[in-house]
């Protein structure tokens, strides 16, 4: 066995057993219902040497992954973290949605290094953008300012909009004390004006939810008609600790991804769901010329939903 072979089986074996005892403190923490923040710190989630890139189909035009209630700092966070960087790994993608819930439990800045900068390690070190919207736990302190100037979360504002290749994104400050009048109007006026391919909009809540929230009425009355009208393809959201995909509601998706890292919530049947898991993962998005293919992807790396949803 060469040098390098064999540091990596011990180092994976020592990754290995700190997460085991991770697992186990974890467990006493969740039985306890003790603060996360008494556990130990937990071992940056770095790249793994052995792991080769895939080819992607010739059309790709972009992949990009989304997480969500992700902040909790525990092991289930480092499990997806981990998950999400051995994806990176074998499918690059430049850019992370972080749709909300950045920091548990009150959005306490100094928390930055165990719930986002350790977990993300591999990612932000190979210059993986992260794109933040702020969550309800996420404006407990100061309204969530110091997570707005946090330059890695590349927010300019409570609400923004950014393109990449043929995709714009509009992201939302969806919570209750947002400025809606102003925020509804600009929605209305960046989507009328995009002549980008594929629109997609992000927030933290939820429209529709199967899970502990259920639909949201207020929500679905104030953006639903502006995604139908502009044709939004997609409405992506956390808060629901789970992973729901809607089918089609006036041509647009709604996807949950709020399985980051929080305690997981059950989800029921409805029939408007495509699919609904209560599992912890991340999702990945591959944008085509002619499609967007989702596909949801659990700590063991795992697809345990995929869809294809095409352009008109
Ligand atoms: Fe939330």
């Amino acid at each position: 066995m060469n040098l390098k072979r064999r540091d990596v089986l011990i180092g994976g074996g020592f990754g290995a057993i700190a997460l085991t005892v991770a697992q186990s403190a974890q467990a006493i923490v969740d039985w306890l219902r003790l603060p996360m923040f008494l556990l130990p710190a937990l071992p940056a989630v770095g790249l793994e040497p052995a792991l080769m890139s895939e080819p992607d189909l010739p059309d790709l035009i972009l992949r990009f992954a989304i997480t969500a209630d992700a902040g909790s700092g525990d092991y289930y966070q480092y499990q997806v973290a981990r998950a999400m960087t051995r994806y990176y790994q074998q499918h690059p993608f430049p850019l992370v949605l972080l749709a909300g819930d950045n920091i548990y439990t009150n959005g306490e800045i100094w928390k930055l290094g165990r719930v986002f900068e350790r977990p993300y390690q591999g990612l932000l070190e190979s210059k993986v953008r992260f794109q933040a919207c702020l969550g309800n736990h996420d404006i407990r302190t100061h309204n969530g300012e110091g997570q707005l100037r946090y330059a890695p979360f590349n927010m300019p504002g409570r609400y923004y909009t950014f393109k990449q290749s043929s995709v714009q994104f509009f992201v939302l400050d969806t919570n209750g004390n947002a400025d809606w009048v102003s925020q509804l109007s600009w929605l209305e006026q960046e989507l009328s004006q995009s002549t980008a391919l594929w629109k997609l909009v992000y927030g933290h809540h939820p429209l529709y939810s199967c899970g502990r929230y259920g639909n949201n009425p207020n929500l679905i009355q104030k953006l639903a008609p502006l995604f139908a009208r502009y044709g939004v393809q997609l409405y992506i959201n956390g808060h629901e600790h789970n992973y729901q995909r809607s089918q089609p509601l006036q041509g647009t998706t709604y996807l949950t991804c709020g399985n980051g890292g929080a305690r997981l919530y059950p989800v029921e049947r409805r029939d408007w769901v495509a699919m609904a898991d209560s599992r912890h993962g991340f999702s990945v998005v591959e944008v085509y010329g002619d499609r967007l293919q989702i596909q949801a992807i659990d700590t063991q790396g795992q697809v345990f939903d995929q869809c294809l949803i095409k352009g008109v």
